[in-house]
């Protein structure tokens, strides 16, 4: 008996951008990044809310003809049509929410109408979605076996979505981010089965990002009426003097008085790439000794789409042909939660995962998080 998962689909927004357009906004050039990170293109969101990305990801998933937001296309797999009413749970991962009350979850579960469902929103950067699948995973199987504890919601089926509007959060401006980043939705549907194995292992990690190496501040803009010593009406016109202390726990104290944007990615590349390689080979060689099976054993491994040759250096550290890797960035540049969903989409929808098939899907991200999911299709 297990978690299987029995759909997969993605979205992505109508507006496309090739690497030569980007010499608009910043200088760079298309054989730079695709030579440095294996990108040709991104969609970006203009129009598009991300719900309406998760929605259409989703709709496809499901195999639904959701029609909510038609503007927006999406492909996936789904073993047979999944009744809405058979979902019981919906994650939610994103570091890019429309909204933070209701959260994104709850909205989605609202449009796609999925009564019975409960819904929550996780942030675990570009791990988002394997913090999801391993979040799911352990909350149907609590809530399928009979091995004591807490009396629990009944949890058949999970949607685990991931999602983000990157370009939100992206200095333009910045050649060494801007080139690097996309939007998009990727979703899948989980299922107990009594059966089928499905999930054979999960492994997450969080290492402490001391040097502030890949952050993101967050300009919550209510005004405030209180000073150290009180509540004041006036008060309300001054600056949020808690932002400040934000700003320096990330360290940008002094760029953010310097009249620097607060809101967008700031990246060491070279050490992200450094921590990310070495993180994706971890954590397959975790799930595989967790799950008592060898390299040799897994079909495909699909992998955070963050830079082409960073699965290159895993793929050489772990000692496997990269062929064994699906590869979706060309198209999509780094999406942050969305890119393993869409990835698995990818996998699923061209056949390359089939029944049977041992998959890993790992990720890293902002955290520094990382984890791995190895499941049986
Ligand atoms: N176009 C043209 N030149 C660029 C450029 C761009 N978009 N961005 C940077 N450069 C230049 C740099 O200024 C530098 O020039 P210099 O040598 O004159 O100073 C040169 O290219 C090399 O820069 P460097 O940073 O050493 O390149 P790199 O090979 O390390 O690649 C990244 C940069 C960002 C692609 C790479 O470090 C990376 O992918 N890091 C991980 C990022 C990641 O995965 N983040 C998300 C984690 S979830």
């Amino acid at each position: 008996m297990g978690a299987v998962i029995i759909g997969s689909g993605k979205a992505l927004p109508q507006l496309e951008i090739a690497n030569d357009e980007l010499k608009a906004v910043v200088d760079t050039n298309d054989e730079w990044i695709r030579t440095r990170t294996g990108i040709s293109t991104r969609h970006i969101s203009v129009g598009e809310s991300a719900q309406e990305l998760a929605y259409a990801a989703s709709c496809a998933a499901m195999g639904l003809t959701g029609d909510l937001f038609p503007q927006t296309t999406s492909t996936g797999w789904c073993a047979q049509p999944i009744d809405p009413e058979s979902i019981d749970l919906v994650l939610y991962a994103t570091v890019s929410p429309d909204v933070v009350v209701p959260s994104c979850a709850a909205l989605l579960k609202r449009h796609l109408n999925l009564p019975n469902a409960v819904a929550m929103d996780l942030n675990a950067a570009c791990t988002g979605f394997i913090y999801g699948l391993t979040t799911a995973e352990a909350m149907l199987a609590a809530s399928n076996a009979s091995n004591g504890g807490a009396v629990r919601n009944p949890i058949k089926r999970a949607l685990v979505v991931g999602v983000d509007r990157l370009s939100r959060l992206t200095d333009w401006d910045d050649r060494n981010t801007c080139v690097l980043f996309g939007d998009g939705a990727g979703a899948a549907v989980l299922e107990w089965d009594a059966e089928r194995p499905g999930l054979l292992a999960t492994y997450l990690r969080n290492d402490d990002d001391v040097k502030n190496s890949l952050t993101c501040a967050h300009a919550i803009e209510a005004p405030q009426p209180f000073t150290e010593s009180g509540i004041s009406a006036e008060a309300k016109a001054d600056p949020d003097a808690s932002l400040a202390a934000a700003d320096e726990m990330l360290g940008i104290g002094d760029i953010v008085a310097e009249g620097g944007i607060r809101q967008v990615i700031r990246m060491d590349g070279r050490t992200i790439f450094k921590f990310a390689s070495n993180a994706m080979a971890d954590a397959v060689g975790e799930v595989l000794s967790r799950a008592g099976l060898a390299l040799d054993d897994i079909d495909c491994i699909v992998p955070h789409q963050a830079n082409e040759r960073i699965i290159r250096f895993a793929a050489k550290k772990l000692g496997i042909p990269e062929e064994r890797f699906q590869l979706s960035i060309a198209d999509t540049g780094n999406t942050s939660s969305a890119s393993v969903p869409m990835a698995l989409a990818d996998a699923y929808a061209s056949g390359r995962i089939k029944p049977g098939d041992k998959v890993i899907a790992v990720a890293f991200g902002g955290g520094l998080t990382s984890g791995a999911v190895l499941f049986e299709a």
